[in-house]
C-alpha cells in the first residue's frame, strides 16, 4: 500500500523524509516522490522504481533552501506506476500525498472539469488535491471540510499550502499518525517511518484535521479543537534492522522461538486471560489471506474439540454477502496490521449487526484493535518482510488456545497441553535450523512451474499457508489441494518431477493420504513428506516431533516457510517485498 511521511520543523526535510520512505518500503509500490516547500516556492520530484531511484534525482537536484515537506510511495490502483502519476501531486496552490481510494473520483473529476480543471495525472489523488484547491479562499481548514464532505472511500492526505508554513493531514480509514519530536512535527502511515526521529506520537481518528508547524499542532473535527494523548512508540530502532541476516524475513522466521515464548507465557500463568467461546453457538473467522488460513486451523480446532460449529470466510466477499447471524454469534477477525480494508469492513458489519467481535492483532494502535469489543494481542514485534512468517505462527497459537480455553469448559476430561506448550519454542527452534534439509528440498523446486501441497483436514489448512508463501516470495506457482481431492482432476498436471508436498499429521487419516501420495508418486512426482510420524513414501522424508493435535501446526508451518525462502533465495527473487505485493492493504 502507499506510504506517506511528512515534516515541519527547524531542519532540512529531504533526509528525514527519504529515510522516512524507506521505513515504508515494505509496504509494497511502484514509485515515489517528494515535495519541498518554503515561503516561496515548491519543489516536486518524483521516480518510478525504487526509492533510491528517487534518491538519485534528489542528489542530482539543486534544492531549494526549506524546512517543511511531505513525500510518499505509490502503489498504483488508479493509472499506471509513470512519473505523472505518482506523488505529490499539484493543482493551483494546493501539493499533496494520499493513502487510499477515492471512489467517487470520477464524477469529482468531471464537475471539475466542467470548472475548467485541466488534469494532468490519472490519479484520484488530483481530484482531492483540486477539491481542496477549488474550496480554498482563505482558511484551509475550511477547504479541507469542504472537500472531505464530498469525498467517498478511504484517504490519508498530506497537503501543503503554497506560502504557509503549515503542513496540513486529514484522514478516513487509511492509517495516519502525528509525529511529535524535539525538532520539530511529523505526519505519517505509519510509526516506524519516524522511529528513529522520535517515538512520540498521536493516533489522527476519523475525519480529524491537523495543523502542523514548526513545535506544534492543533487537531480539528467537525469546527473544534480537540485534544488527543500523546502515546509512546514500543518499536525499538533494532526491528527495523536486518543484523546480521540477509533477509527480514529469514530474520522473523528466526525470532519464532522468541516471539513464541513472550506471547505463550501469560496464559500459561493464567489460561482464564484466554476468553471462553462456549456462550457462542457460531463462530465466524473473517481475514484475509495468511490471516485467512489461520482461521482454518481454528475452524478445525473449535470443531472437532470444542464442539462449537465454525465458519472461515474471506473478508472480501464477507462483507457484501448476506450473512445470517444470530444472537450467539460471535465473529473473530484476525489480522497482523490491524489494517486490511476489507477486514475492517468485515468487523464493522459484525458491529452494525450487534454481533460480538474479537480480534487476533499484532499492531496495538491499529484500526482493528482500537474498534474490535476485544482483542488478543500476539507478541510479534514489527514484522517488515511482506510474506508474514512469525505473525502467522503467532495467530496459529493464538487461535489455538482461543479453542483450548473453550474445550476444557466443555469437556472436562481435555488433556491439559500446557506442559508441551512450555516445550514448543525449542522444538520450533530445532526444527528451523535444519536448513540444509530445507535447501535440498529447494534445490529440487526452485525451477519447475508447478508444486502442489496435498493434505487432509487439519493438514490441508497447513498447506494452504505453505502454497502461499511459496506462491508469493518465489512466483512459482502452487495449489494447495485436499489430499483426496486431486484425483477429481487437477491430478492431471502432474507429471515426471513435479514437486508435491505431502503433510501427515493426523494418525486418523494417515494411510489415507499416504495412498494418495502414492497416487501421485506413480504418475512421476517428486513427493516431499513431512510428518510427525515415520513415513518413508517420498523421495524425501521430513519426520517432525510429535505434539498435541492444537500445536502441530506451529511445527510443520515453518518447515515450509524455510522451503519457501531458499526457493525465491534461488530464483534470486526480492523475498522482503515481493512484486505486486503490500505489507497492508489498506484499500479493496
Ligand atoms: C502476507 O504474507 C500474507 N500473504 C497476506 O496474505 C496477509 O496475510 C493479508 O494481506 C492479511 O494481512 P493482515 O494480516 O495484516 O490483515
Amino acid at each position: 500500500m502507499c506510504g506517506i511521511i511528512g515534516y515541519v520543523g527547524n531542519r532540512h526535510p529531504e533526509e528525514i523524509l527519504l529515510e522516512g520512505l524507506k521505513s515504508l518500503e515494505y509496504r509494497g509500490y511502484d514509485s515515489s516522490g517528494i515535495a519541498l516547500k518554503n515561503e516561496k516556492e515548491i519543489q516536486i520530484i518524483k521516480s518510478v522504481g525504487k526509492i533510491s531511484q528517487l534518491e538519485d534525482k534528489i542528489k542530482a537536484t539543486k534544492l531549494i533552501d526549506c524546512n517543511m515537506g511531505i513525500a510518499h510511495t505509490r502503489w498504483a490502483t488508479h493509472g499506471g506506476p509513470n512519473e505523472v502519476n505518482a506523488h505529490p501531486h499539484r493543482v493551483g496552490k494546493i501539493v499533496l500525498v494520499h493513502n487510499g481510494i477515492i471512489e467517487n473520483a470520477k464524477e469529482l473529476r468531471e464537475e471539475l472539469e466542467r470548472k475548467g480543471i485541466v488534469f494532468q495525472s490519472e490519479t484520484d489523488t488530483e481530484v482531492a488535491c483540486a477539491l481542496i484547491n477549488e474550496y480554498y479562499e482563505d482558511d484551509m481548514i475550511t477547504a479541507i471540510d469542504k472537500a472531505v464532505e464530498r469525498l467517498k472511500g478511504s484517504y490519508a492526505l498530506g497537503i501543503m499550502l503554497e506560502g504557509s508554513n503549515k503542513l496540513y493531514a486529514v484522514r478516513k480509514d487509511s492509517p495516519l499518525i502525528i509525529g511529535v519530536g524535539k525538532d520539530g512535527m511529523y505526519i505519517a502511515s505509519d510509526v516506524k517511518a519516524i522511529i528513529k526521529e522520535t517515538n512520540q506520537y498521536i493516533l489522527l481518528g476519523e475525519k480529524e484535521i491537523v495543523e502542523l508547524s514548526n513545535h506544534s499542532y492543533k487537531i480539528i473535527k467537525d469546527k473544534k479543537e480537540v485534544l488527543k494523548e500523546v502515546l509512546t512508540a514500543d518499536v525499538s530502532k533494532e526491528a527495523q534492522e536486518k543484523g546480521n541476516y540477509k533477509h527480514f524475513m529469514l530474520k522473523e522466521i528466526m525470532e519464532e522461538p522468541i516471539v513464541l515464548e513472550n506471547t505463550i507465557k501469560p496464559y500459561l500463568d493464567d489460561m482464564n486471560l484466554i476468553p471462553d467461546l462456549t456462550c457462542y453457538e457460531q463462530i465466524h473467522i473473517v481475514a484475509c489471506g495468511s490471516a485467512m488460513h489461520v482461521g482454518f486451523i481454528g475452524k478445525q480446532l473449535f470443531e472437532e474439540k470444542a464442539k462449537i460449529p465454525c465458519s472461515v470466510e474471506c473478508a472480501s466477499e464477507y462483507r457484501y454477502k448476506d450473512v445470517l447471524y444470530d444472537r450467539k454469534t460471535i465473529v473473530i477477525v484476525i489480522s497482523q496490521s490491524g489494517e486490511t480494508a476489507d477486514t475492517i469492513a468485515a468487523l464493522r458489519k459484525a458491529k452494525e449487526n450487534h454481533i460480538d467481535t474479537l480480534a487476533i492483532v499484532n499492531v496495538k494502535t491499529s484500526t482493528i484493535a482500537r474498534e474490535s469489543d476485544k482483542t488478543l494481542f500476539i507478541e510479534a514485534g514489527p514484522e517488515i518482510a511482506v510474506a508474514t512468517t512469525k505473525a502467522y505462527i503467532l495467530q496459529v497459537a493464538m487461535i489455538s488456545l482461543l479453542a483450548y480455553r473453550s474445550a476444557l469448559v466443555r469437556n472436562k476430561e481435555e488433556k491439559r497441553i500446557e506442559n508441551e506448550l512450555k516445550k514448543l519454542p525449542r522444538l520450533v527452534e530445532e526444527i528451523i535450523n535444519r536448513r540444509d534439509t530445507y535447501l535440498k528440498i529447494a534445490k529440487k523446486i526452485y525451477q519447475e512451474e508447478n508444486v502442489f501441497f496435498i493434505g487432509r483436514l487439519m493438514d490441508y489448512a497447513i498447506c494452504l499457508e505453505g502454497s502461499l508463501k511459496l506462491k508469493e516470495i518465489s512466483y512459482i506457482h502452487s495449489e494447495a489441494y485436499q489430499a483426496g481431492e486431486l484425483k477429481h482432476g487437477t491430478i492431471s498436471l502432474i507429471k515426471e518431477n513435479t514437486p508435491v508436498i505431502g503433510i501427515i499429521t493426523n494418525e486418523k487419516i494417515k494411510e489415507k493420504t499416504i495412498s494418495n501420495m502414492e497416487e501421485v508418486k506413480s504418475r512421476g512426482a517428486f513427493l516431499i513428506t513431512i510428518s510427525n510420524s515415520k513415513v518413508d513414501c517420498g523421495d524425501i522424508n521430513i519426520t517432525l516431533p510429535k505434539i498435541s493435535e492444537y500445536l502441530e501446526p506451529i511445527l510443520v508451518v515453518p518447515t515450509l516457510q524455510l522451503i519457501a525462502y531458499e526457493v525465491a533465495k534461488l530464483r534470486g527473487c526480492d523475498i522482503d517485498k515481493p512484486k505486486n505485493l503490500a505489507k497492508s492493504v489498506t484499500v479493496e
